[in-house]
């Protein structure tokens, strides 16, 4: 080889060194970037292989096996394994054995794990209603782990089919109706602008569905022109929308249920079962024996009895019209088939009006149910002489039709101008059971009041 040749060679192989150079540089502190630590790739040695598995004391298996390749490429690449299982006895690990009693018990043994890491979702979790019914020790509800999966877990901003939500393992009936409904839909063909589970009933804060307005709120923050758009139609559409909730008149299939809150006049909200002192089911199974369902004098003697406890008259009775079950309320269906016929609701015997029940909150919020005999809805009126119902907050019913007169002849009549002034005082009398029977605070009363000066 001459001189000159060797030099340009040289020459050559500096230039390629140096232009490969940022490659090599870059190429190493990938590799250090991404890379698995030594001690993580040590507990791969024996973990990664497929079919290993560990009896537990219950004979459930456990799986011992965690793909390297899923591991590399989830959000955990950099967390090494024994951040998260820092009780790994090295000495001893994978010779002795080590009982475990349950997947659940190994679950709740990992369970706060994630605080460390994830301050804020931990936080938020914890004050939600999962988080309140593992501390009650139901074993369904979710942990971190059983809606994350800590090995293979890839950026929430990746879009995953709605089949992969979390939710769908244990609400799956409730699933299955959501993917079919105008949300599920959309969701399925548009992406995030539609809501999933998460998006009405939010992911690590979940809170009972039905207590106060519901979702109602959630809803209207998407569909912000919805509440102008009824009102074109629906006469006091807010009052409707506090009744109502949505599903109702937008799951046209549903059956519907007539709601009896118990209800705290004075602090405006449902009242609210104390932990560790049930009151409600006692007091509803002493008031209906015969298990038929609570009637007239069986709710006003429960109702007596939270008012005497409480020293008040606070204790009213609030109407709300419900769908009857979870799977009901997730049938949402375009909006050319809600109910928009004022006749559904507002006609003797109605199909809303046949079913009813009386609920409390229990401390999470989630409703405690008994039964009540429909008449009730009818023998209000007839309980209009007992002084004592009174305290329902059923006052003067006769009045009332009349606010609702006033109301319709005040302007909102259009819609409504083939119906008599006779139709009204019977429907108005229904209608008025049925949903609210704590109308102190009733815009009708005011009207009247306004209507009447
Ligand atoms: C020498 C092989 C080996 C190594 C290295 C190893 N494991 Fe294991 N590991 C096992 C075996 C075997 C079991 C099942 C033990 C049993 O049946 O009780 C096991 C069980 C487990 C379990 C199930 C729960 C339990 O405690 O039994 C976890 C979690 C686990 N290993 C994590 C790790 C982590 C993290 C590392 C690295 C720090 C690691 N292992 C390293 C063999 C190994
Ligand atoms: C971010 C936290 C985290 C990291 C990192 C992590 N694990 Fe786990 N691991 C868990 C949790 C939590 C569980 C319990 C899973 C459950 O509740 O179903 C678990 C369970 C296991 C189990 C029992 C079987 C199973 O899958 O439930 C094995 C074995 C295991 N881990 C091994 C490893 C190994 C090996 C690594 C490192 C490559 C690792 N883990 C990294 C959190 C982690
Ligand atoms: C009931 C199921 C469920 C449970 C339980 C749950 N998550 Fe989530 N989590 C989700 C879903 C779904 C998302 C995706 C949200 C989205 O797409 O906006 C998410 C997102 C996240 C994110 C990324 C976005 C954010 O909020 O920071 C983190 C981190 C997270 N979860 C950690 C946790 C931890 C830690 C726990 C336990 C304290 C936990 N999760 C419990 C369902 C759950
Ligand atoms: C040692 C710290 C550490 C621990 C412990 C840890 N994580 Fe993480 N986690 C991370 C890092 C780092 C990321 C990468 C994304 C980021 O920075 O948020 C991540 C990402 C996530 C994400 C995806 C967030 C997103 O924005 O897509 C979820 C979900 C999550 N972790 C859940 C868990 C759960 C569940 C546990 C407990 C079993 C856990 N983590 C324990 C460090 C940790
Ligand atoms: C591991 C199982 C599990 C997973 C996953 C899960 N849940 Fe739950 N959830 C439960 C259990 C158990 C209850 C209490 C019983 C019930 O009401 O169905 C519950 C209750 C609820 C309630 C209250 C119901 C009421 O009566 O008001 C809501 C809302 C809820 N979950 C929403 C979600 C959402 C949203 C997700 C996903 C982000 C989710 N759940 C994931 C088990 C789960
Ligand atoms: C568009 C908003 C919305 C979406 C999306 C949604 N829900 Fe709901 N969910 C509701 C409404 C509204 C109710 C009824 C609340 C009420 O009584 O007023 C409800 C009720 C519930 C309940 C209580 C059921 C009962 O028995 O009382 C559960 C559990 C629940 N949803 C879980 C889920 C799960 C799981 C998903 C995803 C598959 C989901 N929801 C998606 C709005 C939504
Ligand atoms: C009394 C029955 C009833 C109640 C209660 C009700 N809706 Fe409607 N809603 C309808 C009817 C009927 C339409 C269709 C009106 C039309 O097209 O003329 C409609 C239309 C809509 C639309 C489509 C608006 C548009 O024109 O694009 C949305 C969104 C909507 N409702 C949301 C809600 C929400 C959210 C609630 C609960 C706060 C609710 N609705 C309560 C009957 C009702
Ligand atoms: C994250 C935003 C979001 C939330 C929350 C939400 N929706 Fe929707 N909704 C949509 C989108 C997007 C569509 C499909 C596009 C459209 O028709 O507006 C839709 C469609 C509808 C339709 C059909 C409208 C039509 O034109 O036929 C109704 C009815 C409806 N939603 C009612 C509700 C009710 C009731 C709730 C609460 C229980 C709710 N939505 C919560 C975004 C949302
Ligand atoms: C899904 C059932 C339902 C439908 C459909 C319905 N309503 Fe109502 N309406 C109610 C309930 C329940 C109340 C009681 C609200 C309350 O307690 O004040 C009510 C209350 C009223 C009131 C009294 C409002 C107030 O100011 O107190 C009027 C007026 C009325 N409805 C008219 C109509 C008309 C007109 C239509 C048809 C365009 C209609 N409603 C459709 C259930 C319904």
């Amino acid at each position: 080889m001459g001189k000159t040749t060797w030099n340009f060679c040289r020459k050559s192989l500096l230039v390629i060194g140096v232009a490969l150079l940022p490659y090599f540089v870059v190429g190493t502190v990938h590799a250090e970037e991404e890379g698995l630590s030594t001690e993580t790739k040590a507990c791969l040695k024996c973990h990664d292989k497929q079919g290993e598995e560990k009896i537990l004391d219950n004979k459930e298996k456990l799986s011992l096996h965690v793909s390297t390749k899923a591991f590399e490429e989830s959000e955990h690449r950099k967390t090494d394994c024994e951040d998260c299982h820092s009780d790994i006895d090295a000495k001893n690990h994978g010779k002795v054995k080590k009982p475990i009693e349950s997947k659940r018990a190994y679950s709740l043994s990992m369970k706060d794990s994630c605080r460390e890491c994830h301050k804020k979702p931990f936080k938020v979790y914890e004050d939600g209603l999962h988080a309140a019914l593992v501390k009650a020790g139901d074993e369904k509800a979710p942990l971190c782990s059983d809606c994350h999966n800590s090995h293979t877990l890839r950026s929430v901003k990746i879009a995953t089919p709605i089949e992969e939500t979390p939710c769908a393992n244990c609400h799956e009936d409730i699933f299955k109706a959501y993917a079919r409904d105008v949300h599920g839909l959309e969701r399925a063909v548009k992406g995030k602008a539609a809501p999933i589970c998460g998006t009405c009933h939010k992911t690590h804060d979940v809170k009972a569905a039905s207590f106060g307005d519901g979702i109602k709120d959630n809803c209207l923050g998407c569909h912000k022109k919805a509440t102008a758009q009824h009102k074109d139609w629906l006469p006091n559409a807010a009052r409707h929308f506090e009744a109502i909730s949505c599903p109702v008149c937008h799951s046209p299939d549903a059956k519907r249920r007539v709601n009896l809150r118990l209800y705290d006049n004075a602090a405006k909200k449902q009242l609210t079962e104390k932990t560790g002192v049930p009151r409600f089911e006692k007091r509803a199974k002493a008031a209906d024996l015969s298990n038929i369902g609570l009637d007239e004098m069986a709710l006003w003697s429960l109702l007596t009895e939270f008012n005497r406890e409480s020293g008040t008259q606070n204790a009213v009775l609030r109407g709300r019209l419900e769908v009857r079950s979870g799977v009901e309320a997730h049938q949402i269906s375009e909006k050319s088939k809600a109910v928009k016929d004022c006749d559904t609701c507002h006609r003797p015997g109605a199909e809303a009006f046949q079913s009813v029940t009386l609920t409390i909150a229990d401390p999470d919020g989630r409703p405690i149910r008994h039964g009540v005999q429909k008449d009730v809805l009818n023998s209000l009126t007839a309980m209009e002489s007992i002084r004592g119902f009174y305290a329902i907050g059923s006052t003067r019913i006769k009045l009332l039709d009349y606010a609702l007169l006033a109301v319709l002849l005040a302007g909102i009549g259009g819609p409504l101008g083939h119906m008599t002034i006779k139709w009204l005082f019977r429907k108005a009398r229904e209608r008025r059971l049925t949903a609210q029977v704590d109308t102190r605070t009733m815009a009708g009363d005011r009207r009247h009041d306004e209507a009447s000066k």
